[in-house]
């Protein structure tokens, strides 16, 4: 058990290194001039913990995300704790017309790591043709998901290309592993995410360039609404350190021990099928149990208008 326990401290630690040694190569020769990540949907969650661990890593930050406000707070901590310039873009990426105004914010800067985190999923399960105000929801999930993930990376990967170094990190999810009735399009996003990554890294590989496809399963984020951490649930913090040490060793991965465990058995060990039934009854609960809550609430507010 002793030895046992060793050996995972010592794989721990040599992966940890290669992280280090890996953004060290990397980053050589260009610390003097400003060596800057970006991170889209920084304010909150996944985006904000990825902010912070490349900020103590010495990156120059680059936060962009919808609201002036959050990005001033996290962009001020960024600053305080870590003493590295921090800069930031205020876009919705629910729209199109943004990539002109954050290419002008991006010009000048050296980008070492890209990190395409932004994104939404459903506000809870649904079938598809009962989402609320569906036109608008397809749209601005194509857009947040899918078209942000691209564009960023058009915006961003010339210029690795040019200096042959540069990692991009591509956030998709566990729901991208296979289909996920009731949350059906986020889930599409998600394989659209992966694909576009595992293609874009062998198009790039002998360029030097790194492109990592993420794939978490459940974090502690306002996107979950979970709110206490366990050992297969953990926080964005927890997440995000234990998914950088993966970077340089593998393009595709679930980023945390438990969650690779957990990709293994339900890709590797039980068929696709019951997978996505099972998905679907998880999902079908949960709707079930969102819409009770929702009338219930509902019922209160009704009763309580009535006596006041
Ligand atoms: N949490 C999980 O369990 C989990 C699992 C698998 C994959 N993921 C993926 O991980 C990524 C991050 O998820 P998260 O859970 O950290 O999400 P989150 O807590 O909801 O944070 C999302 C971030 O994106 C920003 N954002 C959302 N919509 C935006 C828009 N239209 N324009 C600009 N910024 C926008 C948010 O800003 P505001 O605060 O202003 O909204 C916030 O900073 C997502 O791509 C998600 O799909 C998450």
């Amino acid at each position: 058990m002793r030895l046992l326990s060793a050996n995972l401290t010592l794989a721990h630690k040599k992966l940890r290194s290669a992280f280090f040694l890996f953004l060290w190569i990397h980053s050589r020769g260009s610390w003097c001039c400003v060596t800057g990540a970006v991170v889209t949907g920084a304010t909150d969650g996944i985006g904000k913990s990825y902010a912070e661990e490349l900020a103590r890593r010495g990156f120059a930050m680059m936060l962009i995300s919808r609201s002036q406000e959050k990005l001033d707070d996290v962009a001020r901590s960024i600053e305080e704790q870590f003493k590295v310039e921090t800069r930031t873009i205020a876009v919705d990426f629910g729209k199109t017309d943004i990539y002109s105004k954050i290419e002008e914010g991006l010009a000048g800067l050296e980008i070492g790591v890209l990190v395409n985190n932004v994104g939404v999923s459903y506000p809870y399960p649904e079938y598809y043709l009962h989402i609320p105000d569906l036109d608008n929801f397809i749209t601005n999930m194509i857009n947040v998901n899918m078209t942000s993930v691209c564009q960023m990376t058009r915006l961003v990967l010339p210029r690795m290309c040019e200096r042959s170094k540069g990692v991009i990190l591509n956030i998709s999810s566990a729901s991208g592993m296979y289909p996920l009735p009731l949350l059906t399009v986020y889930s599409a996003t998600k394989a659209f995410v992966d694909f576009f990554s595992r293609g874009l890294q062998e198009e790039y590989r002998r360029q030097g360039i790194l492109i990592q496809s993420v794939l978490p399963f459940f974090v502690v984020t306002k996107m979950t609404r979970i709110k206490k951490p366990t050992l297969d649930k953990p926080t964005p913090e927890r997440y995000v350190a234990a998914e950088l040490t993966t970077v340089g060793l593998q393009s595709q991965t679930n980023g945390y021990f438990p969650h690779a465990v957990m990709g293994w058995v339900t890709t590797k060990l039980v068929p696709t099928s019951i997978v996505i039934f099972l998905g679907a009854t998880m999902n079908r609960l949960q709707r079930t149990g969102y819409l009770q809550r929702r009338k219930l609430r509902e019922q209160k507010n009704g009763q309580s208008l009535k006596t006041e």
